[in-house]
């Protein structure tokens, strides 16, 4: 375990570099990977969802699909070549808050998610929610000058991203329903939608929740409150700086860490405690090798408005809508109070796999959206109690401790 004052400078550091990085906002000019590699970077965190799976003798696809409000995301299919016939239906996994369908690549081909549920022979697709770097296009707009891109939160990519990813898989495959697994934000924007979207909840045979992000009452870490409630204040300040778009890959912030966790011998004292002090504290759970790659990928890049957000969301016991001030949400919503999310609409069959360490999604927050779905097949806590929340994308215990889970259902609710 680290010293105090070792735990002190870490944070100190960790968030110096994240503030200057969003503080300054520019975009590094793009530092090519040649010059990366010749630092010594690990490959695997220069590399793209297509690359990185082929790297390791998987092969993937890329398709765009346009949501109704005009977001271009780039979603993946990935395949086990081995597989010579696929069960169905197809099978979407979504990621969390500012991540992107990499995370799921990021542990390696022993423990990402993607990559075992691919070996299992499912027909598996792999999302990206709008903001992120592989769905930072629109038809019209251009993020990088209309600020308008950005006017988004969980709340639009419930009402849009996740039905149009939907469609596009059910469509590609001619299929009437699939599987859904949700990590984090990616579960709690399938439960907006199915407030949001009659029609859309059942399309799923069964949503398979991994910590899903409903409200976030009893979050326990300090510095995500911290920096998710700052944000939420000074959005309105950060507009007028011209700042709508928040920890981009590429930034100041993002290239700070991934060039800081590229050296194995520090990587896990400054990288893995930044991360566990962000978190919690499971010692052994994420590899120096991990660690070393995940910040080539992470963060992907959301909207402050998101951020904001999240910071709204600790502070409040409901399950909401974005909360503009009363004279704003009387306007937009016909209210003061902005609307909560309608939880007896999620009818699909409901699962969710939790750990009581985690300290981002609270064992009492994911309880209390339980207890009011009508619907819910199995609630599990993970058996291994450290279990924490970036433990689901980034563990090399994924295989033994939540991997069965997720096979149980998808197996359950798939034809071979
Ligand atoms: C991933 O990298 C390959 C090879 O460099 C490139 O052709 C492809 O367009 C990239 N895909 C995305 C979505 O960036
Ligand atoms: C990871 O790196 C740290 C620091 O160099 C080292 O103490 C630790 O033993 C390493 N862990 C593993 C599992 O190799
Ligand atoms: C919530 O959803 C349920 C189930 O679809 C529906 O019967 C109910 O009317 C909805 N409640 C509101 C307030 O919209």
């Amino acid at each position: 375990m680290a010293s105090k004052t070792n735990v002190m400078f870490n944070i100190l550091f960790v968030s110096v570099a994240v503030i200057l990085g969003n503080v300054l906002r520019s975009r590094l000019i793009p530092i090519s990977n040649e010059f990366k590699r010749s630092l010594g970077y690990p490959e695997d965190s220069l590399l793209n969802f297509t690359e990185l799976s082929q790297h390791y003798g998987y092969a993937s696809e890329e398709h765009t699909v346009v949501t109704e409000d005009g977001y271009v995301l780039t979603i993946f299919r990935i395949n086990r070549r081995k597989c010579s016939k696929l069960r169905r239906p197809p099978v979407i996994l979504m990621h969390g808050l500012l991540q992107s369908s990499d995370a799921w690549l990021d542990a390696g081909p022993d423990a990402g998610l993607a990559y075992l549920i691919s070996d299992a022979c499912y027909d598996l697709w792999v999302g990206n929610q709008r903001g992120n770097y592989y769905s930072r296009r629109h038809v019209r707009l251009d993020p990088d000058r209309d600020s308008e891109f950005w006017k988004f939160s969980a709340d639009e990519i419930g009402l849009y991203d996740i039905p149009a990813t939907i469609d596009y898989v059910l469509k590609y495959t001619r299929e009437a329903k699939l599987n859904y697994i949700g990590y984090s934000q990616g579960a709690g924007t399938y439960l907006i939608m199915c407030s949001e979207r009659p029609g859309y909840c059942d399309k799923a045979s069964v949503l398979i929740t991994l910590a899903p992000a409903a409200r976030q009452t009893y979050t326990k870490s300090l510095p995500y409150r911290f920096l998710t409630q700052v944000i939420s204040q000074t959005e309105d300040a950060l507009a007028t700086t011209g700042v709508y778009e928040i920890f981009a890959k590429g930034s100041l912030s993002q290239e700070f860490l991934a060039f800081l966790c590229k050296f194995s011998a520090i990587s896990e004292a400054i990288c893995g405690t930044g991360e566990s002090l962000f978190d919690s504290f499971h010692p052994g759970s994420i590899t120096n090798e991990t660690l070393r790659v995940i910040f080539g990928h992470f963060p992907a890049g959301t909207s402050v408005h998101n951020m904001a957000r999240y910071g709204q969301s600790m502070q409040t016991k409901r399950f909401q809508k974005f909360d503009y001030g009363k004279e704003r949400n009387m306007k937009i919503y016909g209210e003061e109070q902005p609307p909560s999310y309608n939880l007896s609409a999620v009818t699909v069959p409901f699962v969710a796999l939790y750990g009581n360490n985690d300290h981002l999604v609270d064992p009492k927050d994911v309880s209390w959206l339980i207890s009011r779905l009508p619907n819910v097949l199995e609630a599990k806590v993970v058996s291994d109690p450290l279990w924490n929340h970036l433990d689901v994308t980034y563990s090399h215990y994924t295989k033994d401790l939540i991997f069965p889970k997720i096979n149980e259902y998808l197996l359950k609710y798939s034809q071979s």
